[in-house]
This record gives structure tokens, sequence and C-alpha cells, in this order.
């Protein structure tokens, strides 16, 4: 999915058409590639159909982070793995942003489903940047050594970056850790929506266990379009109000989302919730 602005220019919902969000794109990359509404199977299988032995894979977030944050509606993963096994298609999970972070599995152990391939990066790397892909055996032994697919590189087995995520994933990212930021997560999420509800602010909440987003539309979004309705001037407003009291609220992307760490305390979801209130009542009072 791309952060392109224009519905229009995306073509109708169930059929989107790609649009390129950098210079520097060879028109071979979207000629290559369809893209399909998230939490929508019906899009999905229209493409899968039409293009039937085409197709090499379908890939996406289980949980849509690049859009607020989007959680799959239930038994949409399941069609998703139901479907791309009908249509003899692999399916791949990227993980880069939610991988070790929702569960220690990801979103294939949060959500049940096995994926034939997955992609993992800065989640996983310890604060040093790591990147990693697996799955299938049949499919890792398509890799050289043992198969004719190359993949060498400068930072291949990194011994810095693979001990920072191994040590991370050990020692820091423990049970007890998981269930203490999902705790934290319901807390801050829930503190968001009573927030939201007390000053009648036309905005939702969304998240998955730490990882979450307000999004400023008045009804939980389901699909990339529905969160690009997001008012940006009230966006804009609420990220610098958050960084002039000193809290960075997420990264500078009205799609980008909230992220609760190992290192957080009930006393820091606190205090943000109190100068989150406190910013939604400026801008309440400034602009709405
Ligand atoms: C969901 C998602 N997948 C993949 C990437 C690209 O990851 P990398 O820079 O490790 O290739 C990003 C970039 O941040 C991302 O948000």
């Amino acid at each position: 999915m791309t952060s392109c602005s224009s519905t229009t220019a995306a073509g109708p919902a169930w059929m989107p058409s790609s649009i390129v969000e950098s210079a520097g794109i060879p028109a071979g990359a979207t000629e290559n590639t369809f893209v399909v509404q998230f939490n929508d199977l019906e899009s999905l299988e229209y493409q899968l159909k039409k293009h039937e032995g085409e197709i090499a894979c379908f890939i996406l977030e289980p949980c849509m982070t690049n859009g607020g944050v989007i959680p799959p509606d239930p038994g949409y993963l399941k069609g998703v793995r139901e479907l791309t096994i009908k249509y003899n298609v692999l399916l791949i999970f990227d993980e880069v942003k939610i991988g070790a972070r929702i569960a220690p599995g990801g979103g294939a152990e949060k959500y049940k489903i096995k994926p034939d391939l997955i992609t993992l990066a800065k989640a996983i790397g310890g604060g040093t940047p790591l990147g990693a892909f697996g799955g299938r055996r049949e499919l890792m032994e398509l890799i050289t050594p043992l198969g004719p697919a190359v993949h060498f590189g400068t930072y291949n087995a990194n011994p810095l970056t693979t001990t920072a995520g191994l040590t991370c994933l050990k020692e820091v990212l423990t049970a007890g850790k998981y269930k203490e930021m999902d705790k934290l997560g319901e807390k801050y999420a829930s503190g968001l929506e009573e927030i939201i509800k007390r000053l009648n602010f036309p905005a939702s909440v969304t998240h998955e266990g730490p990882l979450g987003g307000i999004q400023f539309v008045p009804e939980k979004p389901h699909t990339y379009r529905e969160a690009n309705q997001c008012n940006k001037d009230l966006w804009r407003e609420y990220w610098y109000g958050m960084l002039s009291k000193g809290v960075i609220p997420m990264g500078s992307g009205w799609f980008e989302e909230y992220s609760i760490s190992a290192a957080h305390t009930v006393n820091d979801i606190e205090e943000t919730l109190n100068i989150t209130e406190d910013v939604l009542k400026t801008i309440k009072n400034k602009l709405l």
C-alpha cells in the first residue's frame, strides 16, 4: 500500500491501481504488481482469479501498521490463507514492523496463521539494523549453497547485529515483558478512547497490543482508504502539540503508529495521557 492521498488516482477500492510513491521506481515495478484492499477478501480473489497462474506471491502486513494500526478483521487472514492455497500463490507476511512486537512470534503467532515466508527487520534487531527472512524448508533450500538462488550480501549473518538481536529476544523480550507491554498497550488505548469520548473529539483509536494510533477519523478504519480520510490538519496539530510538550507520539506521518517499548512504565503512560488530553483540548478550542 502507498500513502498516496488521491483516492481518484488510486482507482476503485476493490481494484486499486498502483501509485508510485517516489521517483526512481521503474515502470516494471508497478506493471508486475497488483494492489488489493486490506481486509477485503473479494478484492484479493478478484485479482487472483483474473491473473491465475501468473501471480507468484501475496505479501501483506498481517496487522497493517502503515495506516495507523489496522488489525485484521475476524476471519480475514484465514480467508487469505485459504485463497492463496486455492490459487497456488505463496503467502508472505511482512513482519518488519510487528514481528516480535505484538507477540514473540509476531503476527503469524498472534493470528494463528502459517504463511509460507516471513520478512523481519528493525523490530528484531535490538536497536541495531538487522534484517531477516525465513519460511518453509523447501523454499529456504532454494537459496545457495543448497539451491540456485543467490543470497550474498555485505552484512549477511553480521555477528554484531545478530548478537544484539538474539540478546534482545532472549533477555529483554521475556514472556513477562510481553504481558507487561500488552497491559500498558490496553491502558494507553483505553485511556485515549476515554479522552476522545470526554472531549467529543472527532477521532478514534485502533491498536494491537503495544502498537496503535489515534486515527483522526470518527469511526475506526478497517482499510487504508478509510484511514486516509484522516483530518491531516488535526493530525499535524496533534503531532506538533505533543512534540512541544516533550512527547514523540509516533513517527512523522499520519499513517505511522505509537509504540510502547520494553522500557516504558505505567508513569510514562499516565503522563502521556495527561499531555494528550491537554493537546486535544487546545486543538478543539483552536480548530473545532
Ligand atoms: C511494513 C514495512 N515493510 C518493509 C519495510 C522496509 O524494510 P527495510 O527497510 O528493512 O527493507 C518497511 C519500512 O519501514 C515497512 O514499514
